[in-house]
């Protein structure tokens, strides 16, 4: 008994210092795990550091690399040696631009838009520009303009304004262009017709305004990356040329004498009444579709002879959009929509072609617009003679000007060649 409570004491040692042990094990255990883990979130977060500081520091090198660029392009535009500098634009002082406007004489203000005046001036070197002072965007700090103006004197493409320089001389902020000796479409749409105002155009120019533009559009949207949209594509700011080869001007203007706020260009929409596309003008939301919506507008303009918006006109008629496009796909309505002076020009399968092209634009369902590259090729049929010179001619029984084409092998295709 003694033995067995002996034997029974010593077992019940041995299980006491079993539990002591299986207890000392789970502590070591539990500390182990937690001192992994300690250490596994002390490398986590070490990497984490090293890894923001790798990205800060590429951050600051990538600004500064650029601004290095920017600033060099700018402040040394006449050496031509390097890829950046040649592209850039010239920058013009104040004085200068004074002298080639004659001080901004009235008699050399070609118009007035929504940025600010627009003046005929000749260079220094005797080239004629078209040198537009800018009102809102002098707000608008100097880098913050000069690295505006440098990107947009980088696109460079035949259906697109020229950009020669500009001035950001103290709170003056100017951009210098090619000039357009024959003005914008919209005052060849619109023109009185008296002698003297900008002549009519015929139905081919029209297409061949239309093709130049849409290229101008294709190279904005689908040849830069990252895409530069317009925001503010209309018939004034498409520019004809001495032979009347359309360029797309204005293009990112919008974006630049935009209001900013804390650097980010504000959710105001931007762009010009009767050509603001309805998912832009409901949501802000801007996206190339809504260019392609504005051209569509211009196409319908370039058909009809009509402005956007005119709430003069009868009921129902008042803008554009709403009234054409029912009559767009139908044939017998869309004859008597078209500007009565281009009566006798076209074929109507020509007419049924442009129609769907502008139907298809407009629609109010953004994503089942085309794309502008699909417009260009929809036009290059439509514009058989792209190369010939346009002339103006004069008509007696419209008693107005026209433009038609200088080349006797045009053919219209249509019931009766130009009646002018
Ligand atoms: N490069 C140019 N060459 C010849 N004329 C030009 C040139 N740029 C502008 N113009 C003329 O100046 C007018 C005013 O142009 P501006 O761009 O300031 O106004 P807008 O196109 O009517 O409106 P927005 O300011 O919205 O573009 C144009 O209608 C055009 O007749
Ligand atoms: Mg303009």
């Amino acid at each position: 008994m003694v033995r067995f409570l002996a034997v029974s004491s010593s077992s019940s040692g041995d299980s006491q210092s079993h539990e002591t042990k299986s207890g000392n094990t789970a502590a070591i255990a539990v500390l182990a795990v937690i001192a992994i883990l300690a250490v596994s979130a002390l490398l986590v977060a070490l990497s984490y550091y090293l890894y923001m500081r790798w990205k800060v520091k590429k951050t600051s090198q990538k600004a500064h690399k650029t601004q290095r660029l920017v600033s060099d392009s700018f402040t040394r535009p006449h050496q031509q040696n390097t890829a950046i500098e040649t592209s850039a634009a010239q920058v013009f002082t104040y004085k200068q631009l004074q002298t080639a406007t004659n001080n901004f004489n009235e008699a050399n203000l070609i118009g007035h838009g929504g940025f600010g005046s627009v003046f005929r001036g000749m260079l220094a070197d005797g080239k004629i520009a078209a040198i537009k002072q800018l009102d809102q965007a002098s707000k608008q700090g100097d880098f913050e303009f000069r690295v505006e103006v440098d990107m947009l004197s980088k696109l460079h493409s035949p259906y697109l304004l020229g950009l020669i320089g500009y001035c950001a001389d103290q709170d003056h902020r100017l951009l210098v262009y090619d000039y357009m000796s024959n003005g914008s479409l919209q005052e060849h749409l619109y023109s009185t017709g008296t002698p003297g105002s900008p002549p009519f155009l015929d139905w081919e120019t029209r297409m061949r305004v239309a093709l130049d533009s849409a290229r101008g559009l294709e190279y904005l949207h689908e040849l830069v990356n990252p895409p530069v949209i317009h925001r503010d594509f209309k018939s004034s700011n498409i520019l004809l040329d001495d032979n009347f080869n359309a360029k797309v001007s204005d293009f990112g203007l919008a974006k630049l004498g935009s209001d900013k706020i804390g650097g980010l260009v504000s959710t105001r929409v931007l762009g010009t009444h009767g050509y603001v596309a309805p998912e832009y003008a409901m949501t802000g939301h801007l996206t190339t579709k809504s260019d392609v919506y504005s051209y569509g507008v211009v196409l319908l303009e370039l058909l009809t002879g009509r402005v956007p918006v005119d709430m003069k006109r009868p009921s129902g008629q008042g803008v554009l959009v709403s009234w054409a496009l029912p009559r767009l796909t139908d044939r017998k309505k869309l004859a008597e929509m078209v500007d009565p002076i281009l009566e006798g020009q076209y074929a109507m399968k020509e007419l049924i072609q442009v129609a769907a092209i502008a139907a298809m634009c407009v629609q109010p369902e953004a994503d089942y617009r085309p794309l502008m590259t699909d417009v260009v090729q929809s036009l290059i049929p439509l514009v058989k003679n792209q190369k010939a010179a346009a002339k103006v001619v004069s008509t007696s029984d419209l008693q107005h000007q026209v433009v038609t084409f200088n080349s006797s092998s045009l053919d219209t295709g249509s019931s009766g060649a130009c009646n002018h």
